[in-house]
Order: structure tokens, then sequence, then C-alpha cells
């Protein structure tokens, strides 16, 4: 049973894979999958992350899925929005299952207080002025316990929710859920609800309006999160003077 109407309705489920990213670029370098089709690894073995970072998580404890879209009517200037619309289905999905607030770290991390839960990786192709296909890497972690202390504040739902959750949750049954979240916002996306998805990830980023430190090369400063602009660029407010920054070009200090 799923409760999404075409997110997830053809699943692809791999033991272990390098990465189901690969794997959906694999299957869209020779066929045109239907729109929709997501790809579940039980184990990554190669699992990638943004900026060619790699993501390592513990095999059949969490979700590691990617799915096949193809936005053909979003302008490649527009791209953005995309990620907008996944990055606010994966938060809203992660409170479902926490009935507490998660936000969006920008540009795509899913954080609860000070704790990434998951991470997006988009890869689109773009043909002409538009996005002609797009793969969604999602990885959240769900039922891992222990983290390599080597990376930046992991968690996972189940060691947020274990006082009160016992058992561990049901990876099937959540991967049903997510989808039908996904296919929620992609449908406003697709309807060009561009006002409504953007209002919704400004208010919904990590430390929105709040004054902290950030560091851009070696110089730290303050400033407050305002927003983002219409390219993706992190909008900072400093010292009076109003800051743009594509990815990387800032780091937040936690
Ligand atoms: C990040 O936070 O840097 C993004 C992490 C994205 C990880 C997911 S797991 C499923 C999909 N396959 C990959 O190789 N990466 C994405």
């Amino acid at each position: 049973m799923t409760n999404s109407l075409f997110i997830g309705k053809n699943l692809i489920e791999l033991d272990s894979v390098d990465s189901t990213n690969n794997f959906a670029r694999q299957m869209l370098s020779n066929s045109r999958p239907i729109e929709g089709t997501v790809i579940v690894a039980r184990e990554q073995f190669a699992g990638r992350g943004q900026m060619g970072s790699s993501w390592d998580t513990e095999g059949g404890k969490n979700i590691t899925l990617s799915v096949i879209l193809y936005p053909d009517q979003l302008d490649a200037d527009k791209q953005f929005f995309l990620n907008m619309a996944i990055a606010l289905a994966v938060k809203d999905f992660c409170e479902f299952v926490l009935h507490d607030e998660v936000r969006i770290k920008w540009p795509n991390d899913i954080y609860y207080h000070d704790k990434k839960l998951g991470g997006i990786l988009i890869e689109n192709t773009i043909n002409g002025s538009k996005i002609a296909s797009t793969i969604v890497g999602i990885g959240i972690n769900v039922n891992q316990d222990e983290f390599d202390p080597a990376l930046p504040n992991p968690a996972s739902l189940i060691q947020i929710r274990k006082p009160v959750e016992a058992a561990t949750y049901d990876l099937p049954l959540l991967i049903n859920e997510l989808c039908a979240y996904l296919e929620k916002y992609y449908l406003q996306l697709r309807q060009q609800h561009f006002n409504f998805l953007d209002k919704g990830f400004t208010v919904a980023l990590y430390r929105y309006q709040q004054t902290h430190e950030f560091k851009r090369g070696e110089t730290i400063f303050k400033g407050e999160i305002n927003g983002v602009a219409k390219d993706g660029k992190l909008i900072i407010h400093s010292n009076g003077k109003e800051l743009r920054f594509g990815f990387k070009e800032v780091e937040y200090i936690i």
C-alpha cells in the first residue's frame, strides 16, 4: 500500500549498490524509467554527498534512496525551487516521525537542533533552458545508533525518539510515507507555486533570523540569515550590509 500516486509506485529494491544516484543515472542513460521511480538500497558502498563528499551510513539501518523525476517545465534558472520542494518534503517527513520541529540547514541538510539527520543530493540534466531529468538522492539516518566520530554533528531519528520509542523504525513503512511527502511538494513545484515553496523554505531555515557566527575563508563574522535569493544564494545581513553566498562560500559555526 502506498500513500502516493506516482512517487514510489515503481520501487526498485537493491541489497547493495555503490550509490543509488549512480544506479539511477545508469538507468537514465539507456532508458526512460517512469516518473517517480524510486531506487532503494539496503546498503551503499560508495554513497555520495554534496560537492564530492562521501555519504557513509550503516547498511540496513537507514534510508538511502534516489527518485527519478522529469520536471521538464522548470526553467534551469529556477532549479533551486526543486531543491526547496525536496528539502521541505524531507523536513515535513522527519517532523511527522519525530513529532517535533526540524529545520533545513541551507542549502539542503536536514537538522534537528544542531544535529544532522539527513542530506539531499540532487543531480539535474539540463536540456537547453529546461531541466530534462533529475535524480533526487536522499539519505536519512533512521535506526543507526553509533556514528563515526569524524562526522560533523550526526544524529538519527531513533536516537532522538529513543526515550519514547523502544523499538526500531520499520524502513519500508517510513519510505512509503516519505514518498507521499515528496509527491505533495513535487506537485506544488509542477504547479509553479514558487512563492509557497520560497516562503516555506525560508521560514524553515536553520538559524533563520537569529544572530550567529559564520566563517568566510579565514574570517569569522556575525550575521543573521534573512532568506535565499532566487539563484539559491544564502542572504546574510551583517553590519548593516546584505551579503550573498553560494554553496561552500560560507560556513556555519555550530
Ligand atoms: C549530503 O548531505 O552531502 C547529501 C547526502 C546524500 C546521500 C544520499 S543516500 C542516497 C543517494 N545516493 C547517494 O550516493 N547519495 C544520496
